[in-house]
């Protein structure tokens, strides 16, 4: 199916063999002896526990050419799995905090994105995303940074460890990122509870809610989600592997279309959770036994929910709309 990808965070798609090879051609010494063992250690209690080997991990990231590998390999896999346009997220203060500019990681995924485009005719957009375990001030000089390079930032989110930083925390910051004109989403209801997901709406103004799986012990909540058709996008077997929900047979996604949710099926930090767009789609089909009809709701929804401008999203659906009518 044709497909657009909306929760993608780039550094989350660090294969082990690349982190290797980065590791080597940056003499980064990391705490594994080799791919394997990388592999081995991807085991996780919590949001946390992948959140230490994901900020490990992207510390062999340093040259613009390393930012162009890792977003070139994700979007040659991903126009393979025939996603057409994806929404990427980074985290440009992952890297600044270790000394890397910030025009040094743009610069390298911006180049993978054009490249991508002529090559394989997938589009895509950059969500820059704020770490909310640090505080607003930092968040305050990366928007500044964003605001030099507008052309290249379409939207601002808000990601990294969520319990104790509530969306109120940052509250000031996409304030101003929204009177730029960067369209406004973030992280909240993964772990943090449906309180997290009302701030995400009411304070941040989000167009969309990425995870958003705790919305669902406020009916009040999902009523309005489902009023206002805003968007969530969903993430199972990252969910799977952080036990946000451990078992994918009790996984809340039929529910959430049934209840008349714009959800979406996502990737998120593919090479940690074991699989990109294309396995997690077979992964809840499997567990949930979605119909044919749910599954091709999912997909049209990511045109739907997407940021495509309109002629191009009416376009994305019609195509969809051609290929679901012969499938
Ligand atoms: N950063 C990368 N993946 C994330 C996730 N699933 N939740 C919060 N922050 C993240
Ligand atoms: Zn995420």
């Amino acid at each position: 199916m044709p497909k657009a990808e909306l929760h993608l965070h780039i550094e989350g798609t660090l294969e082990p063999e690349m982190m290797m090879a980065l590791a080597n051609r940056n003499g980064v010494a990391l705490p594994y002896a080799d791919a394997e063992a990388i592999q081995a250690a991807y085991r996780f209690n919590s949001l946390q526990d992948f959140l230490d080997l994901y900020y490990t991990g992207m510390s062999v990231l340093h040259t613009r050419r390393d930012f162009f590998d890792l977003a070139f390999a994700y979007l040659e896999k991903a126009a393979s799995q025939n996603v057409t346009h994806a929404e990427i997220f980074f985290d440009p203060q992952a890297h600044t905090e270790r000394g890397i500019s910030f025009d040094t990681v743009l610069s390298g995924l911006t180049d993978a994105l054009d490249k991508a485009r002529r090559d394989f005719g997938i589009t895509a957009r950059l969500i820059m995303c704020f770490l909310r375990h640090l505080p607003e001030e930092h968040a305050f000089d990366t928007l500044e940074h964003a605001c030099r390079c507008k052309e290249h930032i379409f939207a601002v989110g808000l990601d990294s460890s969520e319990a104790g930083h509530p969306p109120s925390k940052f509250d000031r910051v996409f304030a101003e990122a929204r009177r730029h004109g960067f369209v406004p989403v973030a992280h909240a209801g993964e772990e943090g509870p449906p309180s997290y997901v009302h701030e995400a709406i009411d304070l941040l103004q989000v167009r969309r809610i990425d995870h958003g799986n705790r919305a669902l012990e406020d009916p009040v909540l999902v009523a309005r989600i489902v009023r206002e058709q805003i968007p969530v996008t969903v993430c199972p077997l990252s969910n799977r592997s952080l036990q946000v929900c451990p078992d994918l047979a009790l996984h809340p996604l039929k529910h959430m279309l049934a209840a008349g949710m714009l959800v979406t099926v996502n990737s998120d930090d593919p090479s940690y959770f074991g699989g990109y767009v294309n396995e997690n789609f077979l992964a809840v089909q499997e567990a949930l036994a979605l119909t044919r009809a749910e599954i091709a709701t999912l997909a049209r929804n990511s045109f739907v929910a997407s940021f495509l401008p309109e002629r191009q999203k009416a376009a994305a659906l019609a195509a969809f709309d051609a290929f679901s009518a012969k499938w």
